[in-house]
């Protein structure tokens, strides 16, 4: 079969899977999949060309064809994280490696100071121990996050290696103001790293890396960029690599050092083949193709595009009588919402009724209130294209699923 031929049969036969909501379907290997609309936060819906990329015949990963689609997918990262000097590392994993890859420039005894706003703010820090990090947590009630000045305060009573910031913590649906935290880091203590957790901001959530000075963005494949689970990315600062290349004591890991993949990175994008590890070809295809969706339009639309319908999504549930997590406007997702059940309304029914009416969505996570609320993610195609009809499918369901619990809006 010729490689166009082969092309073209894969995108009929993922148009297909992908173009079935709520409905069985057989896919590529004969195994039956039961593809609800999946509108957590994230694993997002993937565009077809995504979906065609990881139906692409085996290739190696040295392969000419392959060198300089890895080569573009680490320039395209550059374009949305606004960088032009900033070194992007793809490696396989998930999110959570971009957390080990601090090991690079954490060292035994550093003290790192978390702004924390849930759960994954603990997870981070408790990565961040295991490399020996001394770890203060800056908290706030849930659903907040902690001021400007509590931060300030912290940051002249001691001195820290890194601040960590989750952008948008998938537990809360609260979001940090990181371009507010790294102009005050970098006025109070400038030599101090600005690491942000963008899991779930990145791609749809502002974010300008080299005009907010900003040293470290980590995120996975799954969520803002819309492409299956699988890739840990990171990207990091000339400052931060000044950092891991100055260190005192050795890198405590094999997989997670930039040692190891710096070269990697560099060489595929000077369209030249190299190895460390084998990188996960159909995942980097698939990377290239919804990156290249992303880069179509001026980045700024797309934000404006997150924003807006964050900011009618959420207005939908007010309307409904429903409370958020996030106690303020300012400080709420774009790309997520997490709601409170309404009185009467039990978790599990109403999750499990959404997904009867072929909606995926999502329980509580933060540890202290998870039976009292869900999260919506809506993200990526789900707000670029309206005419999928993703988030009128989400409501739809959700008005039928709170009537059949009793519960009527006000
Ligand atoms: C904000 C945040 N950080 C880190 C992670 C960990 O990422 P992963 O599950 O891809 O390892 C997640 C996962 O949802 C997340 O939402």
């Amino acid at each position: 079969m010729s490689q166009s031929s082969t092309t073209s049969r894969i995108s009929q036969v993922t148009r297909h899977l992908s173009s079935v909501a709520g409905s069985a379907v057989q896919a590529a290997t004969g195994t039956t999949v039961d593809h609800k609309l999946c509108m957590i936060p994230g694993p997002i819906e993937f565009h077809e060309d995504v979906l065609a990329a990881m139906a692409t015949p085996a290739t190696s990963h040295v392969d000419p064809l392959f060198i300089p689609v890895f080569g573009e997918s680490i320039e395209l990262l550059r374009k949305v994280l606004i960088t032009q000097s900033a070194q992007p590392f793809v490696v396989s994993g998930s999110g959570t490696l971009g957390w080990d890859m601090m090991v690079n420039v954490i060292e035994k005894g550093d003290n790192a100071l978390v702004c924390n706003t849930g759960y994954f703010g603990d997870r981070f820090a408790e990565c961040l121990q295991v490399y020996g990090a001394n770890v203060t947590h800056l908290r706030a009630a849930i659903g907040d996050r902690p001021t400007l000045e509590q931060i300030e305060q912290a940051l002249r009573a001691n001195k820290y290696k890194m601040i960590t910031i989750t952008h948008v913590d998938t537990s809360t649906g609260v979001l940090s103001d990181i371009k507010a935290i790294a102009e005050l880091t970098r006025r109070v203590s400038p030599d101090t790293l600005v690491v942000v957790d963008g899991v779930c901001s990145v791609g749809s959530e502002e974010i300008r890396f080299d005009e907010w000075d900003l040293d470290v963005v980590i995120t996975g494949s799954q969520k803002g960029l819309g492409v299956p689970p699988g890739l840990s990315i990171v990207i990091a600062s000339q400052r931060a690599l000044n950092v891991f290349q100055t260190r005192q004591s050795p890198i405590a890991s094999y997989f997670s050092s930039w040692q190891r993949w710096l070269p990697v990175m560099q060489a595929y994008e000077a369209r030249k083949p190299s190895y460390f590890a084998t990188p996960a070809v159909q995942l980097i295809y698939a990377l290239n193709a919804s990156l290249r969706h992303i880069t179509a339009e001026p980045i700024e639309v797309r934000f404006q595009k997150h924003a807006k319908a964050s900011q009618d999504f959420k207005q939908f549930i007010t309307d409904l009588g429903l409370k958020q997590l996030a106690v303020s406007p300012k400080g709420a997702a774009n790309g997520m919402t997490a709601v409170y059940y309404p009185r009467g309304v039990t978790g599990p029914e109403l999750v499990q009724s959404m997904a009867k009416k072929g909606v995926q969505i999502a329980g509580g996570l933060h540890e202290q209130i998870a039976s009292q609320y869900f999260r919506v993610g809506h993200m990526g195609i789900s707000i670029t294209e309206p005419g999928r009809k993703h988030i009128d499918k989400v409501a739809e369901a959700l008005k039928a699923s709170l009537r059949e619990q009793g519960y009527i809006a006000k």
